[in-house]
């Protein structure tokens, strides 16, 4: 296991952390820790419970059992606006935009836990970082294109002054041009501060940009180390390079 840093230091640590839906454990003890600033990819196949883990610590599924700390303090007991407010912000699985909605509308959602002067200055920031989105401000959600949808998942997170901005699966679905756009993106917000939790399908790419992963099989940490050291490993390489 990862060389525990004094626990008050830790973006997050989670310790023996458990969920199940009914009789399907989903995560099954896992420990993982994701440090301050750094960009942290979490991959494994489908149904891994790597959904159930970003879940779980924006308090979006109930935990059944272990703990998830931030900079020492327990907040697996907190409801899930506390966290958003707190700064653990996470843009879901399959973007989630509300389609019917205008981009605008949108983003104003994703900054519903701060104040109206900080929500004018975010949408700002917002449409700075992506022009795309200023230009089409007016226009209904569901009619941007898959990336420009993927920008508007990640604005709507921006909002909410993300401190640890959890994805997942951003660049799915996107084209190979798009998906290097999104993960310059990323890169960019970490660069500037933002601690990010990384779960991709493009294992190669996000290993490139992240720092250290972990992989999930089945619910339970099977290989974690440095990102560039899993570039190497035989077992990611066989399991989720081979055909990148
Ligand atoms: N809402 C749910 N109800 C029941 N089972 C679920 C639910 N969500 C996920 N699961 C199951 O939990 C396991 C992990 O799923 P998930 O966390 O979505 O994996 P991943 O994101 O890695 O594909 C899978 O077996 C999946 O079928
Ligand atoms: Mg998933």
């Amino acid at each position: 296991m990862r060389q525990e840093t004094d626990s008050q230091s830790a973006a997050l640590a989670i310790r023996d952390l458990s969920v199940s839906y009914g009789r399907i454990d989903a995560l099954k003890h896992v420990n993982l820790e994701i440090r301050e600033g750094e960009i942290v990819a979490i991959l494994g196949a489908n149904g891994a419970g790597k959904s159930s883990l970003l879940r779980a610590i924006s308090a979006l599924v109930p935990v059944s059992g272990g703990e998830i700390l931030s900079h020492g303090k327990p907040i697996h007991t907190l409801p899930a606006e506390k966290l958003v407010s707190r700064g653990i912000v996470q843009s879901p699985e399959g973007r989630q935009i509300f389609s019917d909605l205008t981009v605008e509308d949108n983003l104003i959602a994703g900054g519903f836990t701060v104040s109206a002067s900080e929500r004018k200055a975010n949408l700002a920031m917002v449409y700075e970082r992506f022009p795309i989105l200023g230009k089409r401000a007016k226009q209904v959600a569901g009619t941007l294109s898959g990336g420009e949808q993927q920008m508007l998942a990640i604005g709507r997170a921006l909002m909410a002054n993300p401190k640890i901005l959890l994805l997942d699966e951003p660049s799915l679905g996107l084209a190979p041009l798009i998906v290097r756009d999104i993960l310059n993106i990323i890169e960019q917000l970490n660069e500037q501060g933002v601690t990010v939790v990384l779960v991709e399908q493009n294992a190669k790419q996000s290993l490139k940009i992240a720092d250290y992963a972990y992989v999930l099989e089945v619910g339970t940490i099977s290989i974690e180390g440095p990102a560039e050291e899993l570039l190497k490993d035989d077992r990611v390489i066989e399991a989720y390079l081979g055909k990148s």
